[in-house]
């Protein structure tokens, strides 16, 4: 297949982690497409990146709850580039709150919190894969979280959150497990406890947190997949 600059597509690419990762990307040489819920956000944000990347940055509405505006966004990625090389599933929230109890569970925001970070990234992967599998190239990076690891969790906080990224790492394996062969890699990461809107008490840089998903954004063909990854290294499910 060519290779001429890749093509990748990054969910709330509007400010936080995926505006760092978009820009990381840019950096690199991709095209990238940034997508936001509002439009007018997502073109302000690509064409400031597009003035100083040696890549292409463009801008695109889409919101990952709303099915419509999913089938949209990918059909317009499609018809005017052709691939989809990259996906990177970083749109997410985290509305539940320390205070939060599992044996207390407020439905609502539990409701609000698994259609955006699991049935939105869920539903976007949907979008994406037969493309990349027709193409035999592919690469599929789902942020997700330490607060999501089966294995690390001691801690009753936030169960809507966790629970919503636990679940996306279960889409990581067994979509990985579904594509194994295919060329489509598929990883999930944790970017750690990172200054953005989410956490603004962190101290950890958007530059570091970016970091490990735009490196399994852009693995070789023989990097891994079905797995989960913090700074570049194993984390326990
Ligand atoms: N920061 C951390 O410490 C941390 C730690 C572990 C994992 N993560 C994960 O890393 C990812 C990025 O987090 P962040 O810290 O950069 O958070 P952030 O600053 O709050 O940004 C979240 C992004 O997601 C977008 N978004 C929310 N709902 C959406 C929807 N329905 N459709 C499309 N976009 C939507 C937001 O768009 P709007 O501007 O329109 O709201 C925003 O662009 C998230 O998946 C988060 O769970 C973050």
């Amino acid at each position: 297949m060519s290779t001429a600059r890749r093509l990748a597509v990054v969910t709330g690419g509007n400010r936080g982690i995926g505006l760092e990762i978009c820009r990381q990307l840019a950096e690199r040489d991709y095209h990238v497409v940034l997508t936001a819920r509002d439009p007018d956000r997502a073109d302000e944000q690509a064409r400031s990146l597009d003035a100083t990347c040696p890549g292409e940055v463009s801008g695109l509405g889409l919101d990952v709850v709303d099915a419509e505006s999913v089938v949209s966004a990918f059909r317009h990625v499609r018809t005017h580039h052709g691939r989809i090389d990259v996906f990177v599933n970083n749109a997410g929230i985290a509305v539940d709150g320390p205070e939060h109890r599992p044996s207390a569970p407020d439905f609502t925001r539990v409701r609000r919190t698994l259609e955006t970070n699991l049935l939105g990234a869920w539903r976007c992967c949907a979008e994406v894969v037969p493309e990349m599998r027709a193409r035999g190239y592919g690469r599929i990076v789902n942020l997700s979280s330490t607060m999501a690891s089966l294995d690390l969790t001691g801690s009753a906080s936030s169960p809507a959150y966790r629970i919503s990224k636990t679940g996306l790492n279960m889409l990581t394996r067994t979509l990985a497990a579904e594509l194994e062969g295919t060329g489509v890699l598929v990883n999930a990461a944790s970017p750690g406890y990172t200054r953005t809107d989410m956490s603004p008490d962190a101290e950890r840089p958007v530059e570091v947190g970016a970091d490990t998903p735009v490196w399994l954004a852009t693995l070789p063909d023989t990097g891994p997949t079905g797995q989960f990854f913090f700074d570049r290294q194993p984390l326990a499910w």
